[in-house]
């Protein structure tokens, strides 16, 4: 490939691509994105190829490999294009079938998407509810583009916005676009991204720097890494507008290592753009240079904290430093050096292709455009959902996740990891964004969504994210060091049953600490989980304190197994399954539950044959008056 060296050679690469491919070929599009992938997306792949050249068909159907698709929970998902039918949980055994369907243009009905609620099936994916009420800006084409293949992106207008730039804006007109667009920043505050570009382009010192933090370390977020697996090439040309706007010439992504597919296709679009002139010297003959380096993270939470991850660019430690001056000024190599997540990268290119009104067209006044979350949880449909902000909590939930499992009730939706908080059921009819998750105490953060079911126990919630946090305190600053420590003893001394109510404004008391005392967000929000859950469920704190008991039925030294002698017909299923022999009883004979063997694992209660249902859960640590503790007599044998 000769490189490009102008614009109009750019235009002219990418319409005959277009020309190329025929609109009304067939193509098999198999989401090779890492959830996917674990299910077998790869031999499947290979399958279909294989079986396309069986048939005769290598030249009339296209196969493509993208990255994911969002609807992970039913994967391998493979579309069928241009008719968009849509396959969920495809199987080796399915390729000879979806083959024939694809040549004939039938359909395998039984691989189509089950509405729950009206038993129908659903050919195409646009139709399919957890895509249907999504708008998929930045995650749409991850499924109509193969990432190894920057033929792909150039063919849905890939570098168009790069082109618009370098041969016909000044920086200061792409900057104040961005600006206009009020494009905030994905990756957790929500800092308007103009403004810190300003900042940056503004600070003295060369070089200046712009990086991508592909580091995500919250608890069931991989937005980013779906992005920067499925798309590279948008986010590098959001990198690429950027630089041209701050005036940098050098730029680094920092990917966590533990993403291998995102960093080798990372390392390829690379390759690719500088071999077709879209990246290096003289981009598209423009006079503007642009060079990017990638370093590979080892994966610890802080680290994705601005200083934090600037320090491990440079090779040291990845600890954060106290932020007199911000990193936008003084950064990396102590030069400027601006920052974004790689979803507020990923925007940029359509901001610039589409402009700043049409941007702000979507969202809220405070917050535009569209965000990702990573759905799940207790929630029917798990995956990736972009929607545009001012989507009501409600209606992700139910319209795009399809509402909560097993016919629970919902109790709550934590957002924003560690950082953010739990909201309960009464505020689902939040319009998600920036200022309205923050009101209600959490955040909007990189994107994490958690659906909380109703046997969800609040502290025991709480304590996860704080033992959580706890292991990835880099333990510089004393507060976030030992206030965890002590945070999370007074937490577990409650779902123990041996905590005092006074403890409950200790931990509040310590919190606050935190926030003011931590020297970087990792410390300073690490108490917000905590905060929320003791806001809105104070009094599930309380009964774990007070009466010993876990409302919820989670907390092991709160609840109690016992067998319902009513019930219990003798069948000894239990005592061959309970591994601490805590189960006693013969043949008719009632059996009995011995409370100081039992260790509340919950295996009885999965055996007992649900025609039965003798064996119960109950919050506190006795079971119910009257309960034998010795065997008795069955009433009714086993039939
Ligand atoms: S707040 Fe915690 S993670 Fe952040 S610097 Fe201090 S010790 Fe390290
Ligand atoms: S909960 Fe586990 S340990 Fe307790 S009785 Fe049932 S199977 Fe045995
Ligand atoms: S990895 Fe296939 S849909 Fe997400």
């Amino acid at each position: 490939m000769n490189r490009l060296d102008s614009p109009g050679a750019l235009a002219s690469l990418r319409q005959r691509i277009i020309e190329q491919r025929k609109h009304d070929k067939p193509c098999i599009s198999i989401c090779g994105g890492t959830g996917c992938l674990a299910l077998g997306a790869g031999k499947l792949g290979e399958l279909f190829i294989a079986e396309l050249a069986a048939q005769g068909l290598s030249d009339s159907i296209d196969i493509r490999h993208t990255g994911c698709h969002g609807f992970c929970e039913k994967g391998t998902v493979v579309v069928i294009h241009p008719s968009d039918v849509c396959y969920l949980q495809v199987q080796p055994t399915d390729v000879p079938e979806v083959v024939a369907a694809v040549k004939s243009g039938n359909i395998v009905e039984r691989l189509l998407f089950t509405d729950p609620a009206t038993g129908e099936k659903i050919a195409k994916q646009s139709d399919i509810p957890f895509y249907r009420y999504q708008y998929r800006l930045v995650l749409g084409d991850n499924q109509r583009i193969d990432p190894k293949n920057i033929e792909d992106y150039l063919a849905v207008g890939g570098y168009k916005a790069l082109s618009k730039v370098v041969s016909g804006m000044t920086p200061d007109q792409v900057l104040s676009e961005v600006e206009q667009a009020q494009l905030r920043g994905r990756g957790g505050a929500g800092f308007p991204a103009g403004k810190k570009w300003f900042t940056t382009k503004n600070a003295p010192g060369e070089p200046k720097y712009v990086i991508v933090n592909c580091d995500e370390g919250d608890p069931g977020a991989f937005m980013d890494r779906s992005v920067m697996e499925g798309n590279p090439h948008c986010v590098l040309e959001g990198l690429m507008i950027g630089a041209y706007a701050i005036g940098s010439h050098e730029g680094y992504v920092y990917v966590r290592a533990e993403y291998p597919l995102a960093v080798t296709n990372l390392f390829r679009a690379i390759a690719q753009a500088e071999e077709y002139g879209l990246l290096g010297k003289n981009i598209l003959g423009s006079g503007f240079d642009f060079t990017v380096k990638v370093h590979q993270g080892a994966g610890a939470f802080v680290s994705g904290e601005s200083s934090a991850l600037m320090t491990a660019i440079e090779g040291r430690v990845g600890e954060p430093r106290p932020k007199y001056i911000r990193t936008a000024v003084r950064g990396l190599w102590n030069k400027p050096s601006n920052l974004n997540n790689v979803e507020t990268w990923a925007n940029v290119p359509q901001i610039i292709n589409r402009g700043a009104e049409w941007f702000k067209s979507i969202g809220t006044s405070g917050s535009s455009g569209t965000k990702i979350f990573a759905l799940v949880g207790k929630v029917n449909n798990t995956g990736l959902v972009e929607v545009p902000m001012g989507t009501t909590l409600k209606d992700i939930v139910f319209k795009i996740g399809g509402g909560v499992r097993d016919g629970k009730k919902l109790k709550a939706v934590q957002t924003g990891g560690p950082s953010g908080g739990c909201i309960p059921v009464e505020y689902m009819d939040t319009p998600v964004d920036f200022d309205e998750l923050d009101k209600l105490g959490s955040m909007v953060g990189s994107g994490g969504m958690i659906v909380l079911d109703e046997e969800t126990c609040m502290v025991d919630l709480a304590k996860y994210f704080l033992t959580f946090l706890a292991d990835e305190s880099c333990g510089k600053c004393l507060p976030c060091r030992e206030g965890l420590k002590q945070m999370i003893d007074i937490v577990t001394r409650i779902t123990r049953g041996e905590a005092e109510m006074e403890e409950l404004d200790t931990l509040e008391e310590l919190a606050e600490t935190l926030k003011d005392a931590c020297l970087c967000a990792l410390g300073q929000t690490a108490a917000n989980p905590l905060l929320t859950t003791l806001r809105y469920f104070r009094p599930e704190y309380e009964t774990h304190i007070r009466d010993k008991k876990c409302p919820a039925g989670i907390c092991p030294d709160l609840v109690t197994f016992y067998i319902d002698a009513d019930k219990c017909k003798a069948c000894s299923l239990c005592i061959r399954t309970c591994a601490s022999s805590a189960i006693v009883g013969s043949k008719q004979m009632v059996h009995v539950i011995e409370q100081s063997k039992c260790i509340k694992c919950g295996a009885c209660v999965d055996i007992c044959p649900p025609k039965f249902g003798a064996i119960l859960k109950v919050p506190g640590r006795n079971a119910p008056e009257g309960t034998p503790k010795e065997p008795i007599k069955v009433r009714h044998k086993v039939k």
